[in-house]
This record gives C-alpha cells, sequence and structure tokens, in this order.
C-alpha cells in the first residue's frame, strides 16, 4: 500500500506497541510468543515510514516499569532485542536506516548494552530514516536527569538561571536534536501514555488504536498516516 501523493506526512511518529501480550492469550499460546510476532510489525512499519518519506519512528520497547514483570518475560524480551539487532542489522544499515537507543544503559546486561552499541554504531550513516528505540526508557526519569544536568552546569557558572530555557531542556533530554513527535500511535486499545515522551508529545496527534501490535501492519500503519493527514493542527491558533 502506498501513500497518495501530496499527503501530508509527519516528521517523527512514535509508537507505544501494546497488545503483545494478550493477542498470545487470546491464542492459548505463551506472552513472548505475542512480543516475537510484533517484530514484524516493526519491520513493515520501519518499510512504510521510509517509502512514505516519515525522517524518525520512535519504538516503546522496554519501559523502566517493565522491570516488574515476571523476570522470565523480561529476559525473553531482552533476548528478543538482541536477536533482532543481530539480525537486522546489516539490512537496515543496507536501507541507510539509521538505528538510535535512547533510555538508560545503565541498569541493561553488558550483552544488550554491547548489542545496542553496536547497532548505533554499524548503521549511524544511515540516512534514509531514523528509527528510535525507547529501551528502559521513562520519560519522567529523563526530565529529571535533564533537570539534574542542567543543575550541575548552574553550579559550575556555566549556566545561568534564565538561560534554562525549554531549548535547554529539550537539550538535555535523550531526544535531543530528534524532532518533537507529530503523531503518537498507541495500539492494544488502552489509553494512556505510560511515562512515553510526555515533554516531547506536548502537541502530537495522539492515535489510539485497538488492533493489537501483532496484528499491526502495513495496512495498519497506513491507515494511521492516512488519519493524521486529515487531522487539522492548531497549536493554540484558530486558523491555519
Ligand atoms: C507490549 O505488549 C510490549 C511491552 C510492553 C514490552 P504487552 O506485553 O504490554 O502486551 P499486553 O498489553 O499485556 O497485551
Ligand atoms: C507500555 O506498555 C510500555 C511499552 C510498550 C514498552 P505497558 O503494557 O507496559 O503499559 P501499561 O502497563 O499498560 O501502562
Ligand atoms: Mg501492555
Amino acid at each position: 500500500m502506498r501513500m497518495e501523493s501530496g499527503t501530508k506526512i509527519p516528521a517523527h511518529v512514535a509508537i507505544i506497541m501494546d497488545g503483545n501480550g494478550r493477542w498470545a492469550a487470546a491464542q492459548g499460546k505463551p506472552r513472548s510468543w505475542g512480543h516475537a510476532q510484533g517484530m514484524e510489525s516493526i519491520r513493515a512499519c520501519i518499510e512504510v515510514a521510509k517509502d512514505a518519506g516519515v525522517g524518525y519512528l520512535t519504538f516503546y520497547t522496554f519501559s523502566t516499569e517493565n522491570w516488574g514483570r515476571p523476570e522470565s518475560e523480561v529476559s525473553a524480551l531482552m533476548d528478543l532485542l538482541c536477536e533482532g539487532i543481530e539480525k537486522e542489522t546489516p539490512e537496515l544499515a543496507r536501507q541507510g536506516v539509521r538505528m538510535v537507543v535512547i533510555g538508560s544503559r545503565g541498569a541493561l546486561s553488558d550483552k544488550v548494552r554491547a548489542h545496542i552499541e553496536a547497532i548505533e554504531r554499524e548503521t549511524a550513516a544511515g540516512d534514509a530514516l531514523t528509527v528510535v528505540l525507547a529501551v528502559n526508557y521513562s520519560s519522567r526519569s529523563e526530565i529529571t536527569r535533564a533537570a539534574q544536568r542542567i543543575a550541575a552546569r548552574a553550579l559550575t557558572g556555566d549556566l545561568a538561571p534564565v538561560m534554562v530555557t525549554e531549548q535547554a531542556l529539550s537539550d538535555e533530554l535523550y531526544t535531543a536534536g530528534i524532532p518533537d513527535p507529530d503523531l503518537l500511535i498507541r495500539t492494544g486499545g488502552e489509553q494512556r501514555l505510560s511515562n512515553f515522551l510526555l515533554w516531547q508529545a506536548a502537541y502530537a496527534e495522539l492515535l489510539f488504536s485497538p488492533v493489537m501490535w501483532p496484528d499491526f501492519g502495513e495496512k495498519e500503519f497506513c491507515e494511521a498516516l492516512a488519519e493524521y493527514a486529515r487531522r487539522e493542527r492548531r497549536f493554540g491558533k484558530i486558523d491555519n
């Protein structure tokens, strides 16, 4: 499926990939099966985004709250992340997809950290699309960390209080240099942000889809882009 020419394309789409576990359970399968199938949806969305001319595509891959799941599920998710990176890196690099990972790396295993560093290094030259993976990500932690970094600079005299602008704070987030998301999609039927991009999504168009993530493919992503194109963004003004 192709987007019609002339369609308004978002520069940045962020996705909360939700519903893997319920999707698997509905088929009597383990939750990890749903996570594995979800990889196909990631692949499909990357393809569509690249063809449509989306500049940035962010996936909420693992939240800091997800550590609260059973150890077996956490390790299945981490293993899938490493396997996906190993399997997909050469093709992503070939297609000019740059991979960037945001979130706190401290709590990740050496193996996961090494995989993350490898995919960032090996795809660094990509200029067709930037895919951002949020791994061990929490928006509140990100904002708190930014405040700490600004406070540290203020203490050394590097930054006066009047220089603590919205831009200065944005520049200390993991997403520094990445435009704010224009479209934020959550699959799986829940209508909440679950600690994802709270600062960056201030003016994002929100789209909540009832479709479980493993069923969210090319068609559903194209429909989401078409829905975005129909939205009128006013940014507080009364016309555009
Ligand atoms: C999203 O699917 C994947 C992650 C949170 C890592 P879930 O695992 O949350 O699936 P549901 O919401 O329980 O169905
Ligand atoms: C959000 O999904 C986190 C990711 C998609 C990585 P959750 O399934 O963890 O969110 P809640 O628990 O329903 O809010
Ligand atoms: Mg969920």
